[in-house]
């Protein structure tokens, strides 16, 4: 007993479809870090790679390495800064790496000399994210470095957008040119990347793919839209249905007090259903102001602030059964409760949330 996630893998891959037909048919490297944004990131990419998908990214190694223990077979590109100490695993695990540092390419060059092998890396460019990535004006002498170091297997080049999911998409098109002017100077230089790519969620929905060769994206995979700025014009569907179970079931009169603070009072008679759910298993604590769960296709509201392990819902005039289940996020034979309604109500984001699932959640797999 207690809450479950229901990981819909068939929706996962439909909507790597969908995306794949938005993007006319690009390669898509799906981003399978953080868990698989909550939904668990080895179940998310052995599903994809069976589906079709050739390249997956995480952050760390750690992830990568579990990855391939776990038998992912596809490429596995690596978002952090290139760490001396894991080099070994790197390249025992074929993982590719993130070359997003002007230091770390002497770093690989005299690793390579001392040790005879180098990890294959994708150059990692910073247009304006102003987080990992080599300095714009460093790019020419960089690729030029590259040229001279072909012992150093460079594939690939990227950059990651700032705002591509916003409704003014200006500081994006800025970030568009200054890559497309990094891929002219490689092609001045005559260096060629395999792959080229920028496109994130946001960006695979509100922009063009001009320069690119494949896209990058988590949250759209996993069925929900970046955020509320973006036209939600493609029909991915919500991979998790998030249930937990009643577990007590009280008839109070009407002005009874719910829950810490006691902020929540009953208008009328009712029941009260303890959901065995809390905020340390997922459900984000700050959506008991206005929020609701689904039971039996209706709406009910959660009452009063919702507890570590538990918290309770108003089910007014019904008469729930402990041991039925209520449906907190997601799409479900209850109904559906989008992340994004979550989100926009709390001032969130689909990625906190879905990040946010776990505790003692049960992941179940569905095909
Ligand atoms: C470098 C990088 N690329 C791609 C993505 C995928 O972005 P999204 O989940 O918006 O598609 C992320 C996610 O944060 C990222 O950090």
């Amino acid at each position: 007993m207690g809450p479950k996630a229901i990981i819909h893998l068939d929706r996962l891959k439909s909507n790597y479809d969908l995306i794949k037909e938005k993007v006319n048919n690009l390669p898509i490297i799906s981003v399978v870090k953080a868990n698989g944004y909550g939904h668990g990131g080895v179940a998310c990419a052995k599903a994809l790679e069976t589906h079709g998908c050739r390249f997956f990214a995480v952050f760390s190694i750690e992830e990568g390495i579990e990855l391939r223990k776990a038998g992912v077979q596809s490429d596995i590109l690596i978002f952090s800064r290139i760490d001396a100490n894991s080099l070994p695993e790197a390249i025992l695990h074929k993982l590719t790496l993130n070359l997003c540092h002007e230091a770390d390419l002497p770093l690989l060059i005299k690793y390579v000399e001392e040790n005879g092998g180098c990890p294959t890396v994708h150059l990692k460019v910073d247009t304006g994210m102003t987080r990992l990535g080599i300095d714009i004006h460093n790019t020419e002498n960089i690729i030029h470095q590259l040229k001279e170091h072909p012992e150093v297997p460079c594939e690939g080049i990227y950059s990651h957008f700032a705002t591509a999911d916003e409704g003014d998409l200006s500081f994006a098109h800025a970030q568009e040119s200054k890559f497309k002017s990094v891929i002219k100077i490689a092609e001045n230089i005559g260096f060629t990347f395999k792959y080229i790519h920028f496109s994130n969620s946001g960006a695979v929905i509100n922009l063009n793919q001009s320069v690119t060769n494949m896209v990058r994206v988590g949250m759209s995979l996993y069925g929900a839209f970046p955020s509320q700025e973006v036209p939600m014009d493609i029909p991915i569907q919500p991979v998790l249905e998030f249930k937990a179970p009643i577990v007590n079931i009280r008839k109070v009169p009407a002005g009874t007090p719910v829950s810490y603070g006691g902020v929540f009072t009953t208008e009328s008679e009712s029941t009260i259903g303890v959901i065995q759910c809390g905020f340390a298993d997922g459900i984000p604590r700050p959506w008991y102001q206005n929020g609701h769960v689904m039971f039996k296709g209706k709406k009910y509201k959660i009452a009063g602030r919702i507890c570590m392990d538990q918290f309770m819902v108003d089910f007014e005039g019904q008469e729930p059964h402990v041991g039925e289940e209520v449906l907190i996020m997601g799409d479900g034979a209850d109904g559906c409760v989008r992340m994004e309604e979550i989100a926009r109500s709390i001032n969130s984001t689909p990625y906190v949330i879905s990040t946010g699932i776990s505790g003692r959640t049960r992941r179940i797999y569905q095909d």
